[in-house]
């Protein structure tokens, strides 16, 4: 595939992720709606499973049970009954269990203070394997037989729009679910474009790297082996051999110069030594380009790592080098590149001003957010920390497959 057609893709499936996440944050709206209407009911409200454990209650439940919402999650309604009561709950939650019709009971809480009388009344789903139990406090309430009724038929009132907000709740859920998986397929797709976009992308780079090197390389050595040799036919000119002189410098720094761009497109010190030596080839052009000194440690197991990996963490290396050199003012700068526990980790210090939290999310910030992308193509993170005058650290971790350690080596390439 062309990478304009891959980078057409990747813009489609841009767009589709931003369209994933309106949905997600309207179905959030919706599910705090619901979840309002349940914690601001004027009854109190658990909802169990049919194994009576908890799974949320309001803030009138909160009440009449007495506990913090986290002591009571979890854990079984019945705990929060008083021991005498236990055989009238018992009976109250089989009859629930066992109907889908509404069960009732009273519960009496003794005790001088804290003394009260909770009606609890409540239905067992199976289809959503749930209980949903309406609690009221009707302690010195001396209830007429009709305002028992009419108490009654509120509460079922109460109850049944609580299961109904409940069930809506549910659905909410479950659509919120269905969004999230339909957002994960499509970020890992992305991932996988943005991937295959890079490796393309290098590729390319490769090819002008070769072109680079080898056309115009060549056509330079024998321009200079030329100039040099009208240098020594017209030896008794002096004037042209000055000129000549003059050209042949010109021409070996045009030869680095073009070493220097083929190597920046497409480093091959990657291809040919791998990432463990190639990253030190380029602390050390670092440090004599700088003058920053640049100690490494490498403790690597294989010399070798796969070459889109090799190639996204050595480019986010020299995206650190040259935030060093252009921002940081620092000094001396420590590479460490270790695998840990199946992770490659690459860790860049330096002793510099220190990056500020702005700078980091700042959207222009364009090279970190390239860093993390590339970290993020490969299943990894980026952290970069940074205080005040005291130096920057930039930490990449990259899933690796687990294996030995093999390859150690140590290197300071500090003048
Ligand atoms: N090592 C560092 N020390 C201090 N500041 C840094 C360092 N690296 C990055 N920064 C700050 O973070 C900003 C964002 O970095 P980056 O995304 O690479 O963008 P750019 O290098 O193009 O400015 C920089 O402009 C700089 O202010
Ligand atoms: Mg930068």
């Amino acid at each position: 595939m062309q990478l304009h057609e891959l980078e057409e893709q990747m813009g489609e499936l841009e767009i589709r992720n931003a369209e994933l996440l309106q949905a997600m944050k309207e179905t959030e709206k919706v599910l705090q709606k619901y979840s309002n209407l349940f914690d601001q009911a004027p009854v109190g409200g658990v909802i169990t499973g049919r194994d009576g454990i908890i799974r949320a209650v309001n803030h009138v439940g909160t009440q009449i049970l007495g506990g913090e919402r986290s002591d009571l999650v979890g854990r079984r309604l019945e705990h929060f009954v008083p021991y005498s009561a236990r055989s009238v709950f018992t009976e109250f939650f089989g009859n629930m269990l066992r109907g889908e019709q509404i069960a009732t009971c009273e519960v009496e809480r003794s005790g001088e203070v804290n003394r009260a009388i909770i009606h609890f009344e409540g239905v067992c789903t199976t289809a959503e394997d749930e209980c949903r139990i309406a609690m009221i406090d009707i302690t010195g309430r001396k209830l007429s037989p009709e305002e028992r009724v009419k108490q009654n038929l509120r509460l079922q009132e109460l109850s049944g729009e609580l299961a109904r907000a409940n069930r809506e709740h549910h659905q909410e859920i479950f659509r919120h679910k269905k969004w999230e998986e339909a957002l994960n397929v499509s970020l890992s797709q992305q991932r996988k474009l943005a991937s295959r976009i890079m490796s393309v992308r290098e590729e390319e780079r490769t090819a002008v790297a070769r072109e680079i090197h080898d056309e115009l390389g060549q056509m330079l050595a024998a321009l200079q082996l030329n100039v040099s040799l009208m240098a020594q036919e017209y030896s008794d000119h002096a004037q042209l051999v000055a000129r000549t002189k003059a050209m042949e410098n010109l021409i070996t720094s045009s030869i680095m110069t073009v070493q220097r761009i083929s190597s920046e497109l497409r480093p091959v010190m990657l291809d040919i030594l791998g990432l463990a030596d190639a990253i030190e080839w380029q602390a050390k052009e670092f440090q004599k380009r700088s003058g920053i000194s640049c100690k490494t440690i490498i403790l690597l197991t294989e010399k070798k790592q796969d070459r889109d990996l090799s190639t996204a963490v050595y480019r986010i290396f020299q995206e650190a080098l040259s935030n060093v050199i252009r921002h940081s003012g620092a000094t001396t700068v420590q590479v460490d590149l270790v695998e840990r526990k199946g992770w490659l980790v690459l860790t860049v210090r330096d002793n510099g001003r220190g990056i500020a939290e702005q700078e980091k999310r700042d959207v222009q910030s364009l090279g970190i957010a390239g860093m993390r992308e590339r970290a993020e193509t490969f299943g990894g993170k980026l952290r970069i920390c940074g205080a005040p005058q005291q130096g920057t650290a930039l930490f990449v971790r990259i899933p690796l497959t687990g294996k030995e350690l093999l390859y150690a080596h140590q290197d300071s390439c500090s003048r």
